[in-house]
Protein backbone atom coordinates (compact mmCIF):
# COMPACT_ATOMS: atom_id res chain seq x y z
CA UNK A 1 0.00 0.00 0.00
CA UNK A 2 1.15 3.72 -1.04
CA UNK A 3 1.54 5.69 2.00
CA UNK A 4 -0.57 9.09 2.11
CA UNK A 5 2.32 10.73 2.90
CA UNK A 6 5.68 9.92 3.37
CA UNK A 7 9.17 12.22 4.72
CA UNK A 8 12.28 10.57 3.23
CA UNK A 9 15.42 11.74 4.92
CA UNK A 10 14.27 15.61 4.83
CA UNK A 11 17.03 17.80 5.97
CA UNK A 12 16.45 21.79 6.85
CA UNK A 13 19.49 23.89 7.55
CA UNK A 14 18.66 27.64 8.90
CA UNK A 15 22.17 28.83 8.23
CA UNK A 16 23.84 25.81 9.66
CA UNK A 17 22.03 25.13 12.40
CA UNK A 18 20.15 21.62 11.22
CA UNK A 19 16.81 21.50 12.49
CA UNK A 20 15.62 18.25 10.42
CA UNK A 21 18.52 15.37 10.19
CA UNK A 22 17.17 12.96 7.87
CA UNK A 23 13.30 12.82 9.29
CA UNK A 24 11.86 10.03 7.88
CA UNK A 25 8.65 8.27 8.35
CA UNK A 26 5.15 7.83 6.94
CA UNK A 27 1.50 8.04 7.40
CA UNK A 28 -1.11 5.88 5.93
CA UNK A 29 -4.50 7.38 5.06
CA UNK A 30 -7.54 7.33 7.91
CA UNK A 31 -4.86 7.54 10.64
CA UNK A 32 -4.86 9.93 13.13
CA UNK A 33 -1.49 10.25 13.55
CA UNK A 34 0.51 12.01 17.10
CA UNK A 35 4.40 13.50 16.25
CA UNK A 36 5.92 14.29 19.71
CA UNK A 37 9.08 15.25 21.28
CA UNK A 38 10.29 17.95 23.31
CA UNK A 39 10.75 21.27 22.48
CA UNK A 40 12.89 22.30 19.61
CA UNK A 41 12.67 18.50 18.27
CA UNK A 42 11.73 19.72 14.80
CA UNK A 43 7.83 19.16 15.12
CA UNK A 44 6.62 22.58 13.58
CA UNK A 45 9.60 22.50 11.21
CA UNK A 46 8.27 19.01 9.80
CA UNK A 47 4.88 20.57 9.24
CA UNK A 48 6.34 23.64 7.81
CA UNK A 49 8.32 21.49 4.98
CA UNK A 50 5.15 19.22 4.27
CA UNK A 51 3.04 22.60 3.72
CA UNK A 52 5.65 24.13 1.52
CA UNK A 53 6.34 26.96 4.02
CA UNK A 54 10.00 25.73 4.45
CA UNK A 55 12.10 24.13 1.33
CA UNK A 56 14.32 21.21 2.38
CA UNK A 57 18.39 21.25 2.02
CA UNK A 58 17.78 17.38 0.91
CA UNK A 59 15.38 14.86 0.77
CA UNK A 60 12.14 14.99 -0.34
CA UNK A 61 8.52 14.85 0.85
CA UNK A 62 6.23 12.12 -1.00
CA UNK A 63 2.50 13.21 -1.47
CA UNK A 64 0.39 9.44 -2.78
CA UNK A 65 3.49 8.33 -4.17
CA UNK A 66 4.09 11.54 -6.08
CA UNK A 67 7.36 13.92 -4.91
CA UNK A 68 5.92 16.84 -3.27
CA UNK A 69 9.23 18.78 -2.67
CA UNK A 70 9.17 22.18 -4.60
CA UNK A 71 5.30 22.39 -4.95
CA UNK A 72 3.91 26.07 -4.10
CA UNK A 73 2.31 26.35 -0.64
CA UNK A 74 -0.94 27.22 -2.45
CA UNK A 75 -0.33 24.46 -4.95
CA UNK A 76 -0.33 22.04 -1.86
CA UNK A 77 -3.41 23.13 -0.03
CA UNK A 78 -4.83 22.51 -3.51
CA UNK A 79 -3.29 18.95 -3.40
CA UNK A 80 -5.21 18.67 -0.20
CA UNK A 81 -2.95 19.64 2.78
CA UNK A 82 -4.12 21.95 5.30
CA UNK A 83 -2.38 23.17 8.61
CA UNK A 84 -3.17 24.89 11.50
CA UNK A 85 -0.54 27.04 13.14
CA UNK A 86 0.36 27.44 16.96
CA UNK A 87 -1.61 30.68 17.19
CA UNK A 88 -4.83 30.66 16.18
CA UNK A 89 -5.29 32.75 12.69
CA UNK A 90 -9.10 33.83 13.16
CA UNK A 91 -10.12 37.02 12.24
CA UNK A 92 -11.80 38.72 15.59
CA UNK A 93 -14.17 40.99 13.80
CA UNK A 94 -15.60 38.61 11.40
CA UNK A 95 -18.17 35.81 12.69
CA UNK A 96 -17.43 32.27 13.01
CA UNK A 97 -19.31 31.50 9.55
CA UNK A 98 -17.54 34.49 8.12
CA UNK A 99 -14.18 33.01 8.74
CA UNK A 100 -15.22 29.68 7.72
CA UNK A 101 -16.71 30.96 4.76
CA UNK A 102 -13.10 33.05 4.08
CA UNK A 103 -11.20 29.82 4.76
CA UNK A 104 -13.31 27.69 1.94
CA UNK A 105 -12.71 30.41 -0.61
CA UNK A 106 -9.15 29.91 -0.55
CA UNK A 107 -8.88 26.71 -1.96
CA UNK A 108 -11.91 27.27 -3.80
CA UNK A 109 -10.77 30.40 -6.09
CA UNK A 110 -12.19 34.13 -5.49
CA UNK A 111 -13.99 33.26 -8.96
CA UNK A 112 -15.81 30.22 -8.44
CA UNK A 113 -16.46 31.83 -4.75
CA UNK A 114 -18.17 35.13 -6.41
CA UNK A 115 -20.48 32.88 -8.23
CA UNK A 116 -21.18 30.32 -5.26
CA UNK A 117 -21.69 33.07 -2.48
CA UNK A 118 -25.45 32.57 -1.46
CA UNK A 119 -26.02 31.19 1.60
CA UNK A 120 -24.09 28.94 3.35
CA UNK A 121 -22.25 26.10 1.21
CA UNK A 122 -22.78 22.31 1.55
CA UNK A 123 -18.61 22.50 2.73
CA UNK A 124 -19.14 25.11 5.48
CA UNK A 125 -22.26 23.90 7.09
CA UNK A 126 -20.74 20.71 7.14
CA UNK A 127 -17.48 22.21 8.56
CA UNK A 128 -19.41 23.73 11.12
CA UNK A 129 -21.23 20.76 12.33
CA UNK A 130 -18.12 18.95 12.23
CA UNK A 131 -16.57 21.52 14.98
CA UNK A 132 -20.22 21.06 16.83
CA UNK A 133 -20.29 25.15 16.33
CA UNK A 134 -23.07 25.47 14.08
CA UNK A 135 -25.67 27.21 16.78
CA UNK A 136 -22.31 29.61 16.94
CA UNK A 137 -22.39 30.66 13.31
CA UNK A 138 -23.20 34.04 14.04
CA UNK A 139 -20.99 34.75 17.01
CA UNK A 140 -18.25 37.37 15.83
CA UNK A 141 -14.78 34.98 16.52
CA UNK A 142 -13.42 37.25 19.26
CA UNK A 143 -15.92 36.71 22.13
CA UNK A 144 -15.40 32.89 21.64
CA UNK A 145 -13.10 30.94 24.50
CA UNK A 146 -9.46 29.84 23.77
CA UNK A 147 -10.78 26.56 23.08
CA UNK A 148 -13.39 27.82 20.77
CA UNK A 149 -10.75 29.05 19.08
CA UNK A 150 -9.05 26.29 18.25
CA UNK A 151 -12.02 24.12 16.71
CA UNK A 152 -12.77 26.98 15.15
CA UNK A 153 -9.46 26.91 13.32
CA UNK A 154 -10.13 23.03 12.37
CA UNK A 155 -13.07 24.31 11.33
CA UNK A 156 -11.60 26.85 8.30
CA UNK A 157 -9.17 23.74 7.77
CA UNK A 158 -12.28 21.61 6.98
CA UNK A 159 -13.95 23.99 4.42
CA UNK A 160 -10.93 23.96 2.42
CA UNK A 161 -11.62 19.61 2.50
CA UNK A 162 -8.16 18.71 3.07
CA UNK A 163 -7.30 15.05 3.04
CA UNK A 164 -4.16 15.66 5.49
CA UNK A 165 -5.10 17.84 8.58
CA UNK A 166 -1.61 18.52 10.27
CA UNK A 167 -2.79 20.23 13.50
CA UNK A 168 0.14 21.69 15.60
CA UNK A 169 -0.85 21.97 19.34
CA UNK A 170 -4.28 21.71 18.85
CA UNK A 171 -5.47 21.60 22.56
CA UNK A 172 -2.68 23.56 24.22
CA UNK A 173 -4.16 25.88 26.90
CA UNK A 174 -7.66 23.60 26.51
CA UNK A 175 -9.67 22.51 29.64
CA UNK A 176 -10.39 19.00 30.33
CA UNK A 177 -13.26 18.94 28.48
CA UNK A 178 -12.33 20.69 25.72
CA UNK A 179 -9.27 18.31 25.13
CA UNK A 180 -11.82 15.43 25.43
CA UNK A 181 -14.16 17.35 22.66
CA UNK A 182 -11.38 17.79 20.65
CA UNK A 183 -10.13 14.06 20.81
CA UNK A 184 -13.42 12.94 19.61
CA UNK A 185 -13.47 15.13 17.10
CA UNK A 186 -10.07 14.54 15.73
CA UNK A 187 -11.39 10.84 15.36
CA UNK A 188 -14.31 11.49 14.03
CA UNK A 189 -12.82 13.65 11.68
CA UNK A 190 -10.57 10.64 11.06
CA UNK A 191 -13.34 8.23 9.44
CA UNK A 192 -13.03 10.34 6.24
CA UNK A 193 -9.59 12.00 6.27
CA UNK A 194 -6.07 11.75 7.71
CA UNK A 195 -4.52 13.71 10.75
CA UNK A 196 -1.41 14.32 11.92
CA UNK A 197 -1.35 16.05 15.20
CA UNK A 198 1.44 17.60 17.07
CA UNK A 199 0.62 17.16 20.82
CA UNK A 200 2.91 16.36 24.21
CA UNK A 201 0.10 16.53 27.08
CA UNK A 202 0.56 12.12 27.72
CA UNK A 203 -3.09 11.75 29.22
CA UNK A 204 -4.20 13.04 25.79
CA UNK A 205 -1.97 10.17 24.00
CA UNK A 206 -2.91 7.84 26.17
CA UNK A 207 -7.07 8.20 25.34
CA UNK A 208 -6.72 9.00 21.63
CA UNK A 209 -3.74 8.04 20.60
CA UNK A 210 -2.78 4.72 18.20
CA UNK A 211 0.73 5.20 16.63
CA UNK A 212 3.20 7.61 17.78
CA UNK A 213 5.70 9.42 16.30
CA UNK A 214 8.67 11.00 18.76
CA UNK A 215 10.87 13.20 17.37
CA UNK A 216 14.49 13.95 18.69
CA UNK A 217 16.93 16.72 16.86
CA UNK A 218 15.53 16.71 14.03
CA UNK A 219 14.77 12.91 13.29
CA UNK A 220 12.79 9.93 14.49
CA UNK A 221 13.72 8.38 17.64
CA UNK A 222 10.77 5.64 17.76
CA UNK A 223 7.51 4.44 16.90
CA UNK A 224 4.54 2.94 17.83
CA UNK A 225 1.85 3.02 20.63
CA UNK A 226 1.59 5.12 23.09
CA UNK A 227 2.55 2.18 25.85
CA UNK A 228 5.91 1.17 23.30
CA UNK A 229 6.85 4.62 23.18
CA UNK A 230 6.72 5.46 26.61
CA UNK A 231 8.44 2.29 27.57
CA UNK A 232 11.19 3.10 25.13
CA UNK A 233 14.35 3.69 27.24
CA UNK A 234 15.30 6.26 24.61
CA UNK A 235 12.27 7.82 24.80
CA UNK A 236 12.78 8.37 28.62
CA UNK A 237 16.49 9.26 28.44
CA UNK A 238 15.52 12.38 25.98
CA UNK A 239 13.02 14.02 28.15
CA UNK A 240 14.11 12.74 31.50
CA UNK A 241 17.99 12.60 30.83
CA UNK A 242 20.18 10.15 31.16
CA UNK A 243 20.46 7.67 33.87
CA UNK A 244 17.66 8.83 35.66
CA UNK A 245 14.54 6.19 36.01
CA UNK A 246 11.28 6.35 34.49
CA UNK A 247 8.24 8.63 35.90
CA UNK A 248 5.35 6.46 37.50
CA UNK A 249 3.30 8.38 36.17
CA UNK A 250 3.78 9.03 32.50
CA UNK A 251 2.62 12.73 33.01
CA UNK A 252 5.42 13.58 34.65
CA UNK A 253 7.18 12.86 31.05
CA UNK A 254 5.23 15.84 29.88
CA UNK A 255 6.53 18.15 33.17
CA UNK A 256 10.53 16.78 32.04
CA UNK A 257 9.82 17.66 28.28
CA UNK A 258 8.80 21.59 28.99
CA UNK A 259 11.80 21.81 31.35
CA UNK A 260 13.88 20.56 28.92
N1 LIG B 1 13.32 30.14 11.06
C1 LIG B 1 14.21 29.59 11.87
N2 LIG B 1 15.48 30.03 11.91
C2 LIG B 1 16.39 29.47 12.72
N3 LIG B 1 16.13 28.45 13.57
C3 LIG B 1 14.88 27.98 13.60
C4 LIG B 1 13.84 28.52 12.77
N4 LIG B 1 12.71 27.83 13.01
C5 LIG B 1 13.01 26.92 13.95
N5 LIG B 1 14.31 27.01 14.30
C6 LIG B 1 14.99 26.14 15.27
O1 LIG B 1 14.84 24.81 14.84
C7 LIG B 1 14.62 23.94 15.95
C8 LIG B 1 13.32 23.21 15.77
O2 LIG B 1 12.26 24.13 15.96
P1 LIG B 1 10.72 23.70 15.89
O3 LIG B 1 10.50 22.95 14.61
O4 LIG B 1 9.93 24.91 16.09
O5 LIG B 1 10.61 22.70 17.12
P2 LIG B 1 9.33 22.13 17.87
O6 LIG B 1 8.11 22.52 17.09
O7 LIG B 1 9.54 20.65 17.93
O8 LIG B 1 9.35 22.72 19.25
C9 LIG B 1 14.68 24.81 17.19
O9 LIG B 1 15.97 24.74 17.75
C10 LIG B 1 14.39 26.20 16.67
O10 LIG B 1 14.98 27.18 17.46
MG1 LIG C 1 6.39 23.67 17.63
Amino acid sequence: MTALLEMQGVEVDFDGFKALKGLTFAINQGEVRFLIGPNGAGKTTAVDVITGLTKPTAGQVVWQGEKLTGTSEFDIVKLGIGRTFQNPTVFDDLSVVENVDLAASYRMGLFKMLRQRKGISAPVAEALEMIGMTDQAERPAGELSHGQRQWLEIGMLLAQDPKLLLLDEPVAGMSKPERQRTGEMLHEIAKTRTVLVVEHDMEFLRQFASVVTVMHEGAVLCEGDVATVQADPTVQEVYLGRGRTAPEDPADLVAAAKEN
